[in-house]
């Protein structure tokens, strides 16, 4: 494939994008994340060796590969500091591969405050987000109140302007959410700008060297966080994250225009998970769910949390192929299936009597909604680290079959567990050197 990889998550996140993007990286001369913060958690495993990711992309295990960090994602410069040296600790260079949009958000500590107040005032009705300041932060950006990195850079300014901004929020976090005291101010400056020196040299033109970068004919990978269904405006509003989580973000949020978007991999779990609160039609409380969260290790990369687990929705990831114009797609933890006597596809939706096929906007109505299911049969065989399609079994054959064809999508990447290789690439675009060690 010439051209640019836009890999995006069609799900409630945790589709396994991280493991796919740092498998296809290495016909890439760099990756941006271009949503989203360290609310995000990518799982890279290479020879049984594991890396979490949170904010640095995930070509970063990859040496020749550069490291973007796009306008769209908000920052927690302690988040990425840390991440910096657990990558150092495990031997990892980064020094002159990583760039961070001097464009981008910065998550203060009152942002957290924020988050976190605003779930415990929630109650019942608490999205379950991964208290990370995320939300707030965007806000603040909505709002034109936030602060930016560059404005790290002088110490005036940005002491003035954390003091204005923090005014505002200690207000709000005093009268509307009963806090006993204001944040104190200094500490908040000190620790941020005790980080200036360390993050000064990351800071770059993020548009401008991908426009380069696309002169000189090199190829860019635009690595997604989150899934399509937490999208802000399209997912399962208001129980999503506070980003534009699909392939169109992937330009406005890190400085290309739309044309540089050439090819767009939706990952999909071959089943569904879910982390924190909100409608899921095809969630299963029963063994079957135990089973797929247990064989799936389906704990948070981020909070640890236990996800949702359930069949595939196909009506849901329809409508995410759609929003985000798929070329093709890469069905994940197939392996997690091996060994279930019948696998189900909701195929539609039972609503008030009726059969719909596409999801309905309002949250309400999407919650009410009941699964219409096609029973497929397992397979008893493994199918755990195949790497060559014609390996598996039949049964799981037809699965990927039925599903592509009800997508009306084609297959592009399977992946039959969580190492680099045990993955395979079927779109011949995406496969110009199908190397096993690669
Ligand atoms: P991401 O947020 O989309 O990058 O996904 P996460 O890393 O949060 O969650 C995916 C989890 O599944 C991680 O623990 C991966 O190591 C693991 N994983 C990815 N692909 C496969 C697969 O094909 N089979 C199995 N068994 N595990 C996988
Ligand atoms: P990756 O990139 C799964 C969920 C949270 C919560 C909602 C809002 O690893 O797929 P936020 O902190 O963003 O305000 O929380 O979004 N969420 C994710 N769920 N994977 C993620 O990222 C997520 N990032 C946020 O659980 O329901
Ligand atoms: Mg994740």
């Amino acid at each position: 494939m010439s051209g640019n990889l836009v890999v995006i998550g069609t799900q409630w996140g945790d589709e396994g994008k991280g493991k796919i993007v740092d498998w296809l990286t290495d016909q890439f001369a760099a990756v941006v994340r271009f949503q989203g913060g360290h609310n995000a958690g990518h799982t890279l495993v290479i020879q049984g060796e594991k890396t979490v990711l949170h904010l640095i992309p995930s070509g970063i295990l990859r040496p020749q590969v550069r490291c973007l960090i796009g306008n769209g994602v908000v920052l927690s410069l302690s988040a990425l500091v840390e991440e910096l040296e657990t990558l150092a600790q495990a031997g990892i260079a980064t020094a002159g591969r990583l760039q961070v949009s001097g464009a981008c958000n910065l998550i203060l500590p009152y942002h957290i405050a924020l988050d976190q107040a605003r779930e415990r005032a929630l109650g019942n009705l608490a999205i379950g987000t991964t208290g990370r300041g995320i939300g707030p932060c965007y806000e603040d950006k909505a709002a034109r109140r936030g602060i930016r990195l560059y404005e790290l850079l002088d110490a005036d300014h940005f002491s003035q302007r954390v003091r204005a901004v923090m005014a505002y929020h200690n207000a709000i976090l005093q009268q509307v959410f009963g806090a006993a005291e204001p944040l104190a101010c200094q500490p908040v400056i000190d620790a941020a700008l005790a980080y200036r020196e360390r993050i000064k040299p990351l800071i770059a033109d993020v548009p401008a060297e991908l426009h380069a970068l696309s002169q000189a004919g090199q190829r860019i990978l635009f690595e997604g966080a989150q899934g399509a269904l937490l999208d802000i405006d399209h997912g399962t509003y208001p129980y999503v994250t506070s980003s534009n989580t699909l392939a169109g973000a992937a330009a406005s949020g890190s400085g290309v225009g739309p044309r540089a978007l050439h090819y767009v991999l939706g990952i999909v779990k071959a089943y569904t998970t879910r982390v924190g609160s909100g409608p899921f039609p095809t969630e299963l409380d029963d063994a079957v769910g135990q089973q797929l969260g247990e064989r799936g290790h389906e704990f948070g990369a981020t909070t640890g949390r236990k996800r949702r687990c359930g069949w595939l929705d196909i009506v849901a990831l329809r409508r995410s192929l759609q929003l985000n114009s798929v070329s093709g797609l890469c069905v994940t933890k197939l392996d997690v299936l091996d060994g279930l006597e019948t696998l189900k596809l909701c195929v539609a939706y039972r609503y008030q009597g009726q059969e719909l096929t596409t999801p309905p906007i309002d949250g309400r109505q999407f919650a009410a909604c009941e699964p219409v299911y096609e029973e497929l049969p397992g397979w008893a065989d493994n199918t755990a680290g195949i790497t060559c399609y014609d390996d598996l079994p039949a049964a799981a054959k037809s699965y990927l079959a039925r599903i592509a064809a009800l997508c009306d999508t084609p297959l592009a990447v399977i992946s039959t567990g969580p190492d680099r290789t045990e993955t395979m690439v079927l779109d011949a675009q995406l496969d110009h050197m199908q190397v096993a060690d690669r």
